[in-house]
């Protein structure tokens, strides 16, 4: 990154049972996720293959907890149609979204874990989601998505990242220094695990933007890197982050 990039981050809790109304320590178990997983920081940083470790990048954005917001709800589930991020709906609105990342914990339901808003999107609706039971590694963080790795995934998608799989059988995440997935993993794929796409090439399903269990991800790529610093360069999408 050009310029250091710190991001602010602001919490909105929306909460229909105690355990909903997760702890500030869940909430700060996630930021420290983030800037672990940043900044090549996290302890299984050193698991990555050999075949990867020219690839491997340190990304060095940094985030910091700045507010929580919390308020209760009769809602049982929120879904993925941004209702959590308006007032009116019962939800939270994103405080200064162009120089904060709003973060909403809420149950989602659909087994969906989280969502986030790419850039370049609806200030109003920008930010990221993350089921609670799904968000930091204590409290109600639920095995095995209980390491912070949803956060990590879906601000990866924030700044810009798609699924390494590319969404479609053999498709493109617009980074050539990952190689082509034939389609998502799950689980803890053992290593190495080859692609059914041209070349037979091993996978990186360690990699952030895969599908697999929390425990069986741990890097982004140098050009994802390159992807996710160039939202942020002076008259990038999201510049107002830099420092
Ligand atoms: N399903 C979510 C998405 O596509 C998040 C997946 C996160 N994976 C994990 N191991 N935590 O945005
Ligand atoms: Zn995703
Ligand atoms: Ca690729």
């Amino acid at each position: 990154v050009n310029g250091k990039v710190q991001i602010p981050v602001v919490v909105n809790v929306l909460y229909r049972t105690t355990a909903e109304n997760i702890s500030l320590a869940q909430i700060q178990s996630q930021i420290d996720v983030l800037n672990r997983d940043f900044n090549a920081t996290n302890s299984d940083f050193n698991q990555v293959p050999s075949l990867f470790a020219g690839v491997k990048a340190n990304v060095g954005i940094s985030f910091v907890l700045e507010a929580v917001y919390r308020k209760a709800t009769t809602k049982t589930s929120w879904g993925t149609n941004n209702a959590m991020k308006i007032a009116s709906q019962g939800g939270i609105a994103p405080t200064t979204p162009t120089t904060r990342m709003n973060l909403w914990s809420c149950t989602i339901g659909g087994g969906i874990l989280g969502y986030a808003q790419f850039p370049g999107g609806s200030s109003s609706t920008d930010g990221v989601v993350i089921d609670s039971k799904y968000l930091g590694t204590t409290g109600t963080a639920t095995f095995p998505f209980n390491l912070g790795r949803t956060g990590t995934h879906e601000v990866g998608h924030w700044m810009n990242l798609r699924h390494i799989w590319g969404d479609a059988t053999c498709g493109s995440d617009l980074v050539s220094d990952t190689p082509t997935h034939n389609a998502a993993n799950s689980g803890v794929p053992a290593y190495p695990s080859y692609s059914t796409c041209s070349g037979n090439p091993v996978e990186m399903t360690m990699n952030y933007m895969d599908y697999t269990d929390d425990r069986g991800m741990y890097m982004f790529s140098n050009g994802q890197k390159s992807r996710m610093a160039a939202v942020f360069v002076s008259g990038g999408s999201r510049a107002s982050f830099r420092l």
